[in-house]
């Protein structure tokens, strides 16, 4: 093997630096050619790619979104996008692929390994944590912290004010930024999209609470893909059905997947780089890096097309006590 291609896709997510940078360094001890492609599986469909180098690459750790640039295309969707971008892979003589996103970034990688027989090692990045086989994906640590810290602050405002805040948080079709970060800061509702009847007992709580004679601050905090709708959705019937509560939405949005890595998605992301080349290396494809029973292994990509992730039920006993 002497040219390894890596790109990320997907939405982007701290710690995807750290492991360029790993995978990078990996391969230059193994006198491995890295060949970066730029804007996910766009850049192979349009030919954006270029050589990474250990001094192109140096002090990026630290730094939050991804150098190689990311994207969601359409083009590689289909058969016509994918043969495009085999010819690039053959163009460049790459001898594999590294494919750094989540289960949609997966698909492709799988894709190419299916159709065009390319050897292919994923790595999950997502700050939504929700990969089957694995505990972690890099990002979801920063994410959850910047979430966290964001509460914290309008934790302050809402107790001078007496107010009910609604915080949305990310989590396309996953709860578990919701989850940790309600946990973290002590919220006393979370909506998770995994989870039914929230609104209903919201309402119940927002009854008993509405005839204390002393009013408190009150934070919820939703997922952005819970069943019962966003949060603005959810103030407009609070304040419908308890217009005696003063109200507020603040969603987090954007601001969650920005910012320099933390230790933990650094030092995984670095971990999972130096697995990933190795694993190539050594003749193992058709996987992906993962953290599972306290180990970083590699799950099939085959296995995981047809698994989905389950929410840690523990968390979600401690989130019943927790909250009101
Ligand atoms: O990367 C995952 C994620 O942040 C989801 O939590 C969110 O729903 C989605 O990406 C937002 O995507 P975009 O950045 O394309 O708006």
């Amino acid at each position: 093997m002497n040219r390894i291609g890596v790109l990320t896709s997907g939405g982007d997510a701290p710690g995807m630096n750290a492991c360029i940078r790993a995978i990078v360094k990996t391969c230059a001890k193994n006198n491995v050619e890295c060949i970066g492609i730029f804007e996910g599986y766009n850049g192979l469909v349009e030919g954006f790619l270029s050589p990474l180098t250990v001094e192109s690459t140096k002090g990026i750790e630290k730094l939050g979104g991804t150098i190689l640039k990311t994207a969601r295309s359409e083009e590689f969707k289909t058969d016509q996008g994918r043969a495009k971008a085999f010819e690039t892979i053959r163009e460049y003589e790459i001898d594999a692929l590294i494919v750094i996103g989540g289960d949609g970034s997966f698909k492709g990688a799988q894709a190419l390994m299916h159709e065009f027989d390319l050897p292919v090692l994923g790595i999950p990045g997502t700050i939504d944590n929700d990969l089957y086989g694995t505990d972690y994906t890099l990002g979801f640590d920063t994410a959850v912290n910047n979430a966290m810290q964001a509460i914290d602050k309008i934790m302050d405002t809402a107790e001078a004010h007496n107010r009910l805040f609604l915080v949305e948080v990310m989590g396309r079709d996953s709860g578990h930024i919701a989850l940790n970060s309600a946990v973290a800061c002590g919220a006393d509702v979370v909506f998770l999209p995994e989870v039914d009847g929230e609104l209903k007992q919201f309402f119940a709580l927002l009854k008993q609470r509405s005839k204390e004679p002393v009013a408190h601050a009150l934070i919820a905090v939703v997922a952005e893909g819970d069943s019962e709708g966003n949060a603005f959705k959810i103030a407009n019937r609070v304040r419908t059905l308890f217009p005696e509560f003063d109200t507020r939405v603040t969603v987090l949005g954007h601001t969650q997947r920005g910012g320099s890595p933390t230790q933990r998605d650094r030092v995984i992301g670095a971990r999972w780089g130096v697995l990933a080349v190795e694993s190539l290396l050594n003749k193992k494809y058709g996987y992906y890096t993962a953290f599972a029973k306290g180990k970083h292994i590699l799950v099939s990509l085959d296995k995981a097309a047809n698994h989905k992730y389950s929410m840690d039920k523990d968390l979600l006993h401690a989130v019943n006590i927790l909250t009101e």
